[in-house]
């Protein structure tokens, strides 16, 4: 269980171009639970995203998981236990290194002992037979580099190697956002997938108000560094875009025709 305590994160804090990106969050997160984070540009969640993460370190509150408060802790200790995927498909993964190789550092990273970066023959099948679900054959091409793919072929890695060591929380920004639908819809398919077989707890954020309700067991909406509607299981599955837009209205008292979060 993941519980987020009062979160509070500024930018520039004290000075002229002070923003307070988180406003105090209190979520609990359940193992398994599969949350669908929306919400306007600049509303939070990709700041809620990386606190978790320790790519940035909050101000104020606590995140406890499992009864532990990892506050203190750094990105890369966290790291053993958290996997990303970013809306850019460069950033998952190293170029210069080969599919195989970026794969065993995946592994390495739940911190198993014995495991060179030379890739053992055993996990080189288990490799192989991972990469062959995505059915986009890098099964056939461990030994290539990563740079030769293509974004979505990249994506997909990056998302399989998020999984490839189970871990307690799995946090997904808008990492289809830079894919051409096709892609995207199989990048979709893969994550429903990978989430729903290894029964990950996850956030996955989108601007995507038809994604947001199709996936998950939760929803949540964050305005201004607050989450202003969380809804789960059966209310969630009957809720409709129309009501979403209602309800973001309703919060806003102010018209939101033009936000970016309509347009899909
Ligand atoms: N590194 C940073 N330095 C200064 N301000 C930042 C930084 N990162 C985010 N912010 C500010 O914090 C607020 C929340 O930003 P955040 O990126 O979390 O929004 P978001 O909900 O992910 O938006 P989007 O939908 O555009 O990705 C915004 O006002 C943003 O300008
Ligand atoms: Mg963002």
């Amino acid at each position: 269980m993941i519980a987020i305590e009062h979160l509070v994160k500024y930018f520039n804090r004290r000075g002229v171009n002070e923003v307070i990106a988180l406003s105090g969050i209190d979520l609990t997160i359940e193992r398994g639970e599969f949350i669908t984070v929306i919400g306007s540009n600049g509303a939070g969640k990709s700041t809620l995203l990386n606190c978790l993460a320790g790519t940035f370190r909050h101000d104020e509150g606590r995140i406890v998981i499992n009864g532990k408060d990892i506050s203190p802790w750094p990105e890369y200790r966290r790291a053993r236990f958290i996997g990303r995927v970013f809306q850019n498909p460069l950033t998952g993964t190293c170029a210069s290194l080969t599919i195989e190789q970026n794969m065993a550092l995946a592994f390495r990273r739940g911190a198993r002992r014995g495991l060179s970066f030379g890739v053992k023959a055993a996990y080189r099948r288990e490799f192989m037979e991972r990469l062959a679900m995505l059915g986009l054959g890098l099964e056939h091409r461990l030994k290539n580099a990563v740079g030769l793919l293509s974004g979505g072929q990249r994506q997909a890695l990056t998302m399989l190697m998020a999984s490839l060591v189970q871990p307690e929380l799995l946090l997904l920004d808008e990492h289809t956002a830079a894919l051409d639908p096709k892609t995207a819809r199989k990048i979709l398919d893969l994550t429903r997938c990978i989430v729903s077989e290894e029964h990950l707890t996850t956030l996955m954020v989108t601007h995507n108000m038809k994604q947001a309700l199709a996936f998950g067991s939760r929803l949540l909406m964050l305005h201004n560094g607050r989450v202003i509607l969380d809804v789960k299981e059966d209310e969630k599955r009957s809720l409709t875009k129309d009501d979403l837009l209602s309800r973001f209205y309703d919060m806003q008292g102010e018209e939101v025709e033009s936000d970016r979060m309509l347009l899909t």
